[in-house]
């Protein structure tokens, strides 16, 4: 098992002795895992070209290590925690041992069906136990798994499809969220119509065992595919580089990207940072709300947890299902120990006031962590009081799907707390701060562009079949630092504090989303000749979507043209990314050269139009005060 830091002191030894020869460190994290065979070097990289190879020529499998390693030792420990949408359905369990069996049954299962080390197999699932054990199976025989998020269109499901070319996707018949049953697999049908030839078989697990139409030559049901097979699957030997998932991600242009993740250094940093961040303790319950679908799914409810022995909780369900008590009544029937949701839970579930808190026993919780947007003062206060007592910590873990693994964080109890300060970095990360002109920002109490100096080794190796796109994104801002695309401040301690993004992506609900991807969408409707979208400030969201649009004629109906762009915007993308706001305009305002001057169109959507700036140079000046007389929040 990885080293667990037991002390702030510690925690400052083991950050120096990870600057001062972070590959002697990490030989050491590294050391701990079972390795087919050890590394030649454990560091190779560039960030120019870039080129970051971690524990270069180790051989592993990364299932030996989350399954086959605690079949000894812990073989009868609850490995995965099921808890159903339905509250009143018993819990499912799976033991190590158990887990493993399932593992390797499906893992035999995809081979039977032709699917190899290499092949990408895509999966569109809800939250439910099959899920991980899929992911596990592809990686069990070296197969790339790419988990596509359930809510996402059949539109945005071929897309991803088609990138990556998969071989395979795996689904269920419906999902249960709340009170909506969803059909799944009908959506896995709609993107089979748009030109994802390379798919070759379509494996559908039954959830709800409601109608589905399975003639399809390609489609066969999970069960008929697994039962039967063996519960022993030889693992694939992996080399550390070699990719083990590659998990979509929104960018300031174009088509979201394939982030692609490898073996070995993913390994290594997300048990690492998992066993640091949660303090998690031989027998604790651990719960992460968030979905697979998303990257803190899959580096902290499957692979760190379950590389670290722990018992992971996987919850199919929605916050306010039944009712806005959920969260706590899970907590205090699985006495979870730590507890790890986004800010936009915390704040939606605050507004529905104490009474839902109130009645449940919620004193297992030791360590509460936050993830995915800046945490308010005010969440974070409620959080922290009425959810830990004052008594658990909290950790505001900033990070992203790039980073792989938690990159500034406290370290459970161990760590000063600030609110809305993500605080210090983890051993082995070396953030700085930057200007616009390219200078380092250097001592304390300094705001800047937010880059990391040094490789760590859950680092993103390529944007899938793009590697120049991933130069261009994150390593070509500042020569020889990884740009994250948010702007942060280093305070007078020391402790970061994360802003938000810098560039063309806005976050709403925790989920991250291009403007231009969204305008793209907004784009397809016949009636819009061009958009801009930007987001603004939103109580509950952290950040709602505000579209400008221009149209080619005047439309009668303003309701219904509203309704029918959430529509569009739905079979685009999906539900998560429609539009809050829909303001109708004549021109949008735009500088002598034609871009658009987003500064403005932002703060009109914040309701602030004291100060927009000089707006005489623009090519249409008349437009501004158009815009702000009708801006739809004030
Ligand atoms: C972006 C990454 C990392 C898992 C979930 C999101 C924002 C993330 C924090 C935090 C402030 C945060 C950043 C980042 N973000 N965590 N604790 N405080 N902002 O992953 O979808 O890749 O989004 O989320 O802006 O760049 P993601």
């Amino acid at each position: 098992m990885t080293h667990q830091i037991k002390s702030l002191d510690e925690y400052k030894a083991a950050y120096q002795r990870s600057v001062d020869d972070p590959e002697a460190f990490w030989a050491e994290q590294a050391e701990t895992f079972h390795w087919r065979k050890k590394w030649d070097k454990v560091l190779d990289w560039n960030f120019s070209e870039p080129n970051v190879n971690w524990f270069v020529n180790g051989k592993l499998n990364i299932t030996e290590n989350c399954l086959d390693r605690h079949l000894e030792t812990r073989g009868d420990q609850v490995a995965i925690l099921f808890e159903p949408n339905d509250p009143d359905a018993d819990n499912i369990t799976y033991t190590y041992k158990e887990l493993h069996a399932e593992v390797c049954k499906v893992a035999n299962a995809m081979k039977a069906n032709g699917i190899e080390k290499g092949d990408r197999v895509c999966f569109y699932m809800p939250m439910v136990p099959e899920l991980a054990i899929g992911v596990l199976a592809c990686a069990r025989i070296g197969a790339v798994h790419s988990v596509v998020f359930a809510g996402f269109s059949a539109q945005a499901l071929a897309d991803r499809i088609k990138d990556a070319s998969c071989k395979a996707v795996i689904c269920s018949d419906y999902n249960v969220r709340g009170a909506k049953n969803i059909p799944v697999k009908k959506v896995v049908d709609e993107a089979l119509k748009m030109d994802t030839d390379s798919i070759e078989l379509v494996l559908v697990h039954k959830n709800t065992g409601g109608d589905v139409d399975m003639s399809d030559s390609r489609a066969k049901w999970w069960h008929e595919e697994v039962d039967g097979q063996s519960t022993e699957c030889e693992a694939e030997e992996m080399d550390s580089e070699d990719m083990l998932f590659i998990l979509y991600t929104s960018g300031s242009t174009g088509k979201p990207k394939g982030v692609v993740h490898t073996c070995g250094g993913y390994m290594v940093y997300t048990a690492y940072s998992f066993k640091n961040v949660f303090q998690y303790e031989e027998g604790d319950i651990y719960w992460c709300t968030a979905d697979i679908g998303w990257i803190t799914g899959h580096s902290y409810i499957v692979y760190g947890p379950l590389l670290s022995g722990a018992t992971t909780v996987m919850f199919e369900g929605v916050p306010t299902y039944p009712d806005a008590g959920r969260f706590w009544q899970v907590c205090e029937k699985l006495k979870v120990n730590q507890f790890y949701t986004a800010p936009t839970a915390i704040r939606a579930l605050m507004a529905q006031g104490d009474q839902y808190v109130d009645k449940y026993d919620l004193s297992s919780i030791k360590v509460m962590g936050s993830v995915g947007e800046p945490i308010n003062e005010e969440a974070w206060e409620w959080y922290y009081e009425k959810i830990g007592k004052k008594k658990a910590p909290i950790v505001d873990t900033w990070w992203q799907t790039e980073t792989g693994g938690i990159m500034i964080g406290g370290l459970g109890e161990h760590s000063p707390m600030k609110p809305a300060h993500a605080g210090y970095p983890l051993p082995g990360i070396q953030p700085c701060l930057m200007d616009a002109d390219g200078n380092e920002l250097e001592g304390n109490d300094v705001e800047g562009l937010l880059c990391v100096k040094y490789p760590w080794p859950s680092i993103l190796r390529t944007t899938y079949g793009d590697h120049e796109r991933c130069r261009q994104t994150y390593f070509s801002a500042f020569k020889d630092l990884y740009f994250t695309g948010d702007g942060a401040r280093r305070d007078k301690d020391g402790m970061y504090r994360i802003i938000g993004r810098v560039d063309d992506v806005i976050n709403v609900s925790g989920h991250r989303m291009g403007t231009a991807e969204v305008e793209n969408a907004i784009n397809e409707h016949e009636l819009v000749v061009e958009s801009a979208v930007v987001g603004y400030p939103h109580d509950i969201k952290g950040q709602g979507i505000y579209a400008y649009i221009i149209t080619a004629h005047p439309v009668d109906d303003e309701e219904a043209f509203r309704k029918e762009l959430i529509n569009v915007v739905k079979e685009e993308i999906g539900p998560i990314a429609k539009p809050d706001k829909i303001q109708i305009v004549s021109g949008l305002p735009k500088t002598r050269s034609g871009k658009i001057m987003r500064r403005i169109l932002r703060k009109v959507a914040s309701g602030d139009t004291s100060n927009l700036g000089d707006t005489s140079t623009l090519l249409n000046p008349g437009v501004v005060d158009e815009i702000k007389d009708n801006a739809l929040v004030k």
